[in-house]
Formats: structure tokens, C-alpha cells, sequence
């Protein structure tokens, strides 16, 4: 209901703004400076809760785009490398890794004093081929294969050990029925390559913060297989300390009321809970989209009819104060369990950069962020501020 009411409430103030009026934004959203309206700081409205982070595509610390720099430093205390650390980009192969932007990005972050979060140890995708190999292209053994992670994961934690605060350590191994993902990783080694991972992460830099991160783990048969999944590293003694929620979700799905259930259960065991991905995808999604979850990299290209928002006229109004009122009823449900979420990480900056225009199809204009593509504070922006003013 509440939730309602403030969609209505954006409704209204957008109305007010495509009818020319100056106010146009909630009124504990900003302060009046000489007539002007002040940006508030993000990890300032949410300093008592928790850190508010940027995954960062590399012209936001790379020093290509001051302006984008100067974005995320105004507004954010923490920071992904969006894939600067991925297997694929910072090991391309056996003996070689480039560390050239995971480096920038850590530069970036120790300068800044922003908090960082390193993005990730152990995944299915984004890893090449060699690594699952022999060098006559035979499947590599068990034992290589935990040889290999062992080396990359001592390389790359120790390397920023003491600069990294948390690391993602195993990315997406849950599959939809809530089963462990049939993966190479599964495959060659077994089901325990989710607690040697870990073990080799703490034992590379145990003070760095290990989570375990997925995606639609808020109900059903993921949500299961993600306790289960937890419970059972945490029986085995394994160094795992947070649950990185994604929360790449849509404007309807799912329901804060389960995003809500799904983090005090995560609590109940004893995890942290970092929000670690989160963007609002307002496009259409059909079924045969849903491949692009098997891989990654390869997606078709758009059809007209799903692109709906492509023309100069952007987001229409009414869509805009959806968004809001999404972003609201999500952050009342973060902020009532601030006590166990340690950060909240949007998946990028502004709508410009985002994943989605390019993802499950190629070539969209997607609107899933706080900052427009200009880098300018969306209703979105201002709902999240009037959500924070109204915490308990
Ligand atoms: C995405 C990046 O945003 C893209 O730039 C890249 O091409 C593919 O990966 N879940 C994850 C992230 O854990 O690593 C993904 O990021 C988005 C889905």
C-alpha cells in the first residue's frame, strides 16, 4: 500500500514536471541552494545503513572520462570493477595475466577512499577454454584443475591482499531447480570446488570478506538451493561470510515481500547479505530471451517491438515513476534489514554504460539506473532519497 503511494506520489511529481512546474522532486529529496537544486550524496542518505556501490565499466577509473569520475566519487563509497577481473580479461592465458585495469581500478579506489569489491574468483562464463584443458585439448584432471584455480586465486587475491575488502568468490553456481549448476568446474573437480575456492581465497588474504553470489535467489526453487547451498559450506567449515544477492530484476519481479523473506533468511544463518548487482530492467523480456542466460557473451540482436523507448522521447513519464516507485519499495525493504546488508552495488553508473542495453538482446536503450545517460539524477534518484528520510 505504502508502496503504491509512493509510486503515485512520482506519478504526480513527474506530471508536475512535464507540466513545466519548478517542483518537481519529493521534498526531503534536495536542498535549496541559491534557488538551485543540490544533489544529495548517496553514501551520504544511506551512511547509517550501509555502503552504496558502482560496478564501474573502465572509463569511470581508467582517467578517459573525468566527468564519470567525478560521478562516482561524488555519490558512492564502494566499487566493482565491472570485468576487469574476470578469468577471461585478467588471465587470457596459462602464463600470462594483465592486471593493466584491475590495477586502475584499485588505484582508483585506494585514492578515493572508496571500498572494493573484487569481482570474481570462480565462474562458469567469461573463463577461456584452456583453463578447463590439457595442452593436447584433452579434459584436464581433477587435480589440474584445482592446481589452476589454486595458482589464479593465490595471484589475484594476494596481489590485492589488504586492498580488497570482499571477494566474490564463486559466481552463479546455482542452477533453476535450485540443483549445483552442471558446469566444467562441477564436472572435473566435484561438487566440493565451491569450499576449495574458498579455502584458497582465505588462505590468500583471510581478512578479505568472502561471498558466495547468485542471481533470482529471492523465492522458489533457487532461493532453496541457495540456503542449502550456504548452510552446507558453513557446516564444512568453510570461510564463506556473505551472500551476494544480484538483484538484476524487473519492475514487477519479483516481489519486495519475497526480496524481503529471502534476506532474513540468508540473515538467520548467520550470512551478511550484500546487495551486489542491482539494476531494474524496464524492457520487455520474451521466453526466447532466456537463452541468453546459457551464455553470456552471445546475444541476438533487438527487434524493433523490443527496443519500445529507443526514440528521443526516452522513457515515457508513466514508466519513470515506475521505476521510482521500484527502486522505493526495494530500498525500504534493504533498509529495514540494515542491520545485516553491508552494501547495496547498483550494476553500473548511469543508463548509458548498462549491461542491459546490450543484454538478453544486443542494441536496446534500456533506462535500469539512477543517473540518466547524461549522468543526471533520474526520479529514481530522488525516490530512493525520500525513502531514506523516511526510515524508521
Ligand atoms: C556482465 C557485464 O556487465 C558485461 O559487461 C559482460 O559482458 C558480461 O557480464 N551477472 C554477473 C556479472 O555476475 O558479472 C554480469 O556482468 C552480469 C550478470
Amino acid at each position: 500500500m505504502k508502496n503504491r503511494m509512493i509510486s503515485r506520489a512520482f506519478t504526480f511529481a513527474l506530471a508536475l514536471c512535464a507540466a513545466g512546474s519548478v517542483f518537481a522532486l519529493p521534498a526531503a529529496a534536495a536542498a535549496s541552494d541559491g534557488g538551485a537544486v543540490k544533489t544529495p550524496a548517496l553514501k551520504d542518505v544511506f551512511a547509517k545503513d550501509f555502503l552504496v556501490g558502482a560496478a564501474l565499466e573502465r572509463s569511470f577509473y581508467n582517467g578517459s572520462n573525468p566527468a564519470r569520475s567525478a560521478l562516482v566519487i561524488s555519490q558512492f563509497n564502494a566499487v566493482t570493477p565491472e570485468i576487469a577481473m574476470m578469468w577471461q580479461f585478467i588471465h587470457p592465458e596459462a602464463n600470462r595475466y594483465d592486471f593493466a585495469s584491475a590495477d586502475r581500478c584499485v588505484e582508483f579506489a585506494e585514492k578515493h577512499g572508496l571500498a572494493l569489491s573484487g569481482h570474481m574468483l570462480v565462474w562458469h562464463q567469461l573463463t577461456p577454454a584452456w583453463v578447463f584443458k590439457n595442452a593436447d585439448g584433452s579434459p584436464a584432471s581433477r587435480e589440474t584443475l584445482l592446481a589452476r584455480m589454486r595458482e589464479h586465486i593465490r595471484t589475484v587475491v594476494g596481489r590485492y591482499k589488504g586492498r580488497v575488502k570482499s571477494w566474490d568468490v564463486v559466481n552463479e553456481a546455482l542452477d533453476d531447480d535450485g540443483s549445483l549448476r552442471d558446469t566444467p568446474w562441477r564436472r572435473i573437480i566435484g561438487d566440493d570446488y565451491i569450499g576449495q575456492a574458498f579455502r584458497f581465497a582465505h588462505e590468500a588474504d583471510p581478512d578479505a570478506e568472502l561471498y558466495y553470489n547468485d542471481w533470482g535467489i529471492e523465492n522458489g526453487k533457487r532461493l532453496e538451493g541457495a540456503l542449502a547451498l550456504l548452510r552446507k559450506l558453513k557446516a564444512a567449515g568453510a570461510p564463506v561470510s556473505a551472500i551476494g544477492m544480484q538483484e538484476h530484476v524487473n519492475l514487477d519481479y519479483p516481489s519486495a515481500k519475497d526480496v524481503d523473506k529471502a534476506i532474513a533468511e540468508f540473515g538467520k544463518i548467520g550470512l551478511k547479505v550484500l546487495i551486489t548487482e542491482l539494476d531494474v530492467d524496464v524492457l520487455p523480456r520474451t521466453p526466447e530471451m532466456d537463452e541468453a542466460n546459457v551464455d553470456i557473451t552471445r546475444v541476438k540482436k533487438t527487434r524493433p517491438e523490443e527496443n519500445p523507448y529507443a526514440g528521443a522521447g526516452g522513457l515515457p513519464d508513466e514508466m519513470q515513476a515506475r521505476l521510482a516507485g521500484r527502486y522505493a519499495e526495494l530500498f525500504e525493504v534493504y533498509l529495514k534489514h540494515r542491520d545485516v546488508i553491508g552494501s547495496v552495488t547498483f550494476w553500473g553508473v548511469t543508463d548509458r554504460e548498462s549491461w542491459l542495453n546490450n543484454w538478453p538482446v544486443s542494441g536496446r536503450v534500456n533506462y535500469p539506473l539512477l543517473f540518466d545517460r547524461e549522468g543526471k539524477p533520474k526520479p529514481a534518484f530522488w525516490a530512493m532519497v525520500e525513502t531514506a528520510g523516511k526510515r524508521n
